[in-house]
């Protein structure tokens, strides 16, 4: 098993280049554009000082970005996007950030590391001696992205490489569970083939968001955040997130995955569908809320007359 397992490594170095970005990258422009609606307006303000002026103050149209560098300009970032549980799904779910985050860095690690570098950039904000920074404008897409990526509960498990190399059939087409997780079940339970835009706010999503404000999940929204992000210094709280999505690995990804049947026509990916609808919006009102408080802790006692945008929404705490 342990040779196995080695090599299987070794060869995962290869795999990995391949079919690795987690949600689909338009989804997470769908997650951003969730995350928008419900911000606070510090948040925004916040957002808008620091983004490039290309993404007009939106997370939505900037949540991509991560996924556009991670094997071009930023290779560094490519491990970035997933935490590698050793753990046996289906039969054991567990998840350590001090022992399963890889040489190089993780999702759960990068979501505090960028964090850090944002409240610095925010602080100066507060000061008023806040310039255009491409290491502020970096770590607020990294965070923003990584939120996202972390939902994905083929995001925080090593079996087959976060299920890259664990083939399965989805309506007739052979692919992967990454894949399947990534858009395939999403794809199917909205009947939308072709995906989503990535430059406007889809009428599905807002749908998804309309739900939150009405928390109408299975899982009341107070119980997505798991913890105070008033005191959430360090990885304590992405931990959590990693911890959340790690659970669906064994309870329903591999845990209700029968070997020779299509997945689509099987059920698997009709009940699958309502868990990635809640990740999805746990994604978004997780990114709210995050940066709301990055934005709320860095830009207290900032003057009053400070302009902000005067909307109002939705405030997850
Ligand atoms: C994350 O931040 C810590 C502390 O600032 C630093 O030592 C570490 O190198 C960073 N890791 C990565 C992968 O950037
Ligand atoms: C399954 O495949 C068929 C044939 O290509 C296609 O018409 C149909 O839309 C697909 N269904 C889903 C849910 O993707
Ligand atoms: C599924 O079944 C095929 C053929 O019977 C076999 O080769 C493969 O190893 C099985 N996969 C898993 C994950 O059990």
């Amino acid at each position: 098993m342990r040779v196995g397992f080695v090599t299987a490594a070794l060869v995962a170095g290869s795999c990995l280049s391949g079919p690795a970005a987690a949600w689909f990258m338009t989804i997470h422009n769908q997650i951003g554009y969730m995350a928008d609606q419900l911000i606070t307006p510090q948040a925004r303000y916040m957002i808008q000082n620091i983004l490039e002026p290309e993404y007009q103050g939106s997370l939505g149209r900037a949540a991509a970005w991560a996924d556009t560098v991670s094997r071009t300009t930023a290779k560094y970032s490519y491990g970035w996007h997933w935490i590698s549980a050793r753990d046996e799904p289906p039969d054991n779910c567990n998840l350590h950030y001090h022992r399963d985050c890889q040489k190089g860095g993780c999702v759960v690690q990068q979501i505090w590391n960028q964090t850090q570098i944002l409240e610095g950039c925010v602080q100066r904000l507060a000061y008023g001696n806040y310039q255009p920074d491409v290491d502020c404008q970096q770590a607020l897409k990294w965070v923003t992205h990584f939120i996202g990526d972390i939902a994905e509960p083929m995001h925080t498990s090593l079996r087959a490489f976060g299920g890259n190399t664990f083939k399965v059939m989805f309506n007739g087409t052979e692919t992967n569970l990454h894949q399947t997780w990534d858009r395939w079940i999403l794809y199917a339970g909205t009947n939308r083939p072709e995906g989503f835009p990535a430059d406007y706010f889809d009428p599905y999503f807002q749908y998804l968001l309309s739900r939150i404000q009405r928390d109408e999940y299975r899982i009341p929204r107070d119980q997505w955040t798991m913890c105070n992000l008033e005191i959430r210094r360090g990885t304590y709280c992405p931990e959590l997130w990693a911890q959340d999505s790690n659970a669906i690995v064994c309870d329903y990804a591999y845990g209700r995955y029968e070997n020779g049947t299509d997945l689509l026509e099987s059920g698997y990916a009709a009940e699958a569908f309502h868990i990635v609808e809640l990740q999805l919006a746990k994604a978004a009102w997780r990114l709210a809320g995050w940066l709301n408080t990055v934005a709320a802790v860095n830009l207290r006692g900032m003057d009053a007359d400070t302009e902000m945008d005067p909307l109002l929404n939705q405030q997850p705490n």
